[in-house]
């Protein structure tokens, strides 16, 4: 018997439900949506997990707030708020995970017998500063005149008995594993700023509270809950399948998905994932993930945009006037991935309208406007060497390596550098030129043939990142019929040139990316 696939793991942080998700919370669902769909486009297996973190302070008291118990708070914010926000961005997430779930807390409850047995935690005492939004134990540099950096709010002070995890034990493994594996944390500055972290020296961590009880328990003292830190990093390999027997359907998942290839996180929670995780899975002997992602924060006035500042803009607020595609496509092709980015509703409008709606939209519906006119809507014969085709490869080679780099934005380039090609040859050819003169049908049929073919790449490339509007052109291009499913198709057979087959009805459809003025009228 042979093992099985390997998956590609990815997972996006788990949320916490205190509030509805906003552009910062999408800007990560979305990046982990595209490069999953990229490399299931690449035939390979793969596992995107998302969820949310319900447990400690921080929820207990929104729930507390709003008068509702701490559970109905998080059944009616995940259904009303969190699941639809997923569906409407066109998220193909494989599996949400809350963990309030019985399949997590009692996964919990193993893991941390297991380290208690292994001799990792211990009993003690605890008394320094605490956020409860950012649900961390601070440390004097973290504050700026007694308040959180982050969340600008006075911390509040903590002193209690508390269960204890051995971190400081892992300070010189952490620092070989980087050492050794720079891919492990990323982008650069990230895993420096771990280093230098890890090198300040660290010392064990509270793993769990006595003053509250929204939590895990404790499994042998159950007068205390599990600090929501632990029981949340957790999420990502309980939802695989974590402490289950190796030959049981859960033991196996984990064989097929565990390690995860990408965390993906905000740099505000990077140390959380590259320190505090990879020492808690070191302690328990399981493989570390393969690479945490730390990107860059969504700013607004300079300062990272934030439910707690009320700053947050709801995805609805962008999609109501650009469309989905548009929204998954801004963030991803106008922010380096890794550094901070301001949105403006201005930067978006002009991307939407040069790159969306004149770049690729108006080239699908100039050929789809030809075909009809000069073909009568049938696809002319096949071409089979353009300049195109080269192109196509190159540019399918330089964006398959950007974006599985997750350099999302050098990825998207390289796709619309060469839809601007396709709409340059346009252009050049002249094919209303071309129609006049009888005698040159069949380089009119070339032209033709070689720009939808062109689109029929462009649909493939950029399926990942719009899916909407690449699935419609599919559709116009007659592709759903003679092709098949638009998301089955291979980034690695993209290149090969007269795909699409003559003869095949094309229509002019409604167009992809309508001007904004004609939008408003509407
Ligand atoms: O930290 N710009 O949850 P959270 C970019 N529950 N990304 C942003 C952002 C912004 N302005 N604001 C939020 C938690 N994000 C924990 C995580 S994981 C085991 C537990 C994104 O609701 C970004 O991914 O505060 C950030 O790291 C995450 O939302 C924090 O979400
Ligand atoms: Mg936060």
């Amino acid at each position: 018997m042979s093992a099985p696939e390997k998956s590609f793991y990815l997972t996006t942080p788990i949320y916490y439900v205190n509030d509805a998700p906003h552009i910062g919370h999408a800007y990560t669902t979305v990046a982990g949506d595209f490069l999953t769909r990229w490399h299931r486009q690449k035939g390979e297996s793969v596992w995107y997990l998302t969820g949310t973190d319900e447990h400690g302070q921080k929820v207990m008291r929104t729930a507390e707030a709003n008068n509702t118990p701490p559970q109905e708070w998080c059944d009616r914010l995940v259904e009303s708020a969190w699941k639809p926000v997923w569906r409407d961005l066109e998220i193909a997430n494989d599996d949400f995970i809350r963990t309030t779930e019985s399949r997590h807390t009692e996964r919990v409850q193993k893991f941390l017998t297991g380290l208690m047995e292994k001799g990792f935690i211990y009993e003690g005492n605890y008394e320094g500063p605490y956020c409860v939004g950012c649900e961390e134990f601070k440390l004097p540099g973290d504050l700026d005149e007694g308040k959180c950096k982050i969340h600008s709010k006075p911390v509040e002070m903590v002193k209690e008995t508390n269960w204890f995890f051995k971190l400081s034990a892992f300070v010189q493994p952490l620092l070989d594993h980087y050492k050794s594996n720079p891919g492990a944390c990323q982008p650069d500055s990230a895993r420096n700023e771990v280093v230098a972290f890890l090198e300040g020296g660290v010392s064990d961590l509270s793993i769990s509270r006595s003053t509250f009880d929204w939590g895990i328990k404790v499994p042998w003292d159950t007068k205390q809950v599990v600090y929501v830190w632990f029981d949340a990093l957790l999420n990502y390999a309980t939802a695989v399948g974590l402490t289950d027997p190796a030959d049981s359907e859960g033991g196996k998942f984990f064989a097929k998905t565990w390690p995860a290839d990408v965390h993906l996180v905000g740099k505000d929670i990077l140390r959380f994932h590259a320190v505090i995780w990879p020492a808690m899975l070191m302690a328990a002997g399981i493989p570390v993930p393969k690479k945490v992602f730390a990107h860059g924060w969504l700013l607004v006035g300079g300062e990272k945009m934030s439910k707690s500042k009320l700053t947050g803009i709801a995805p609805s607020d962008i999609t109501s006037h650009f469309g989905v595609d548009a929204f998954r496509y801004y963030f991803m092709r106008a922010i380096p991935f890794g550094s901070d980015g301001s949105f403006s509703w201005e930067d978006m409008s002009a991307r939407y309208t040069s790159e969306l709606a004149n770049d690729f939209g108006n080239l699908a519906s100039r050929l789809t406007a030809m075909i009809e006119k000069y073909c009568g809507g049938v696809l002319p014969a096949r071409a089979d060497s353009s300049d195109l085709a080269s192109s196509l490869a190159r540019t399918v080679g330089e964006a398959d390596k950007a974006i599985c780099e997750l350099d999302f934005q050098g990825g998207i380039n390289a796709i619309m550098d060469f839809c601007k090609e396709v709409n340059s040859y346009v252009t050049i050819k002249e094919p209303w030129v071309v129609a006049k003169d009888t005698t040159r049908k069949a380089e009119l049929d070339a032209i033709l043939y070689n720009t939808a073919e062109s689109l029929r790449a462009l649909a493939v490339l950029l399926h990942p990142i719009m899916p909407i509007s690449t699935n419609k052109l599919w559709g116009y291009l007659g592709a759903d019929k003679t092709l098949g499913v638009l998301g089955k198709h291979k980034i690695s057979e993209v290149a090969n040139w007269a795909q699409l087959h003559p003869g095949t009805k094309i229509s002019k459809g409604e167009i992809l990316f309508p001007r904004l003025e004609d939008k408003q009228e509407s």
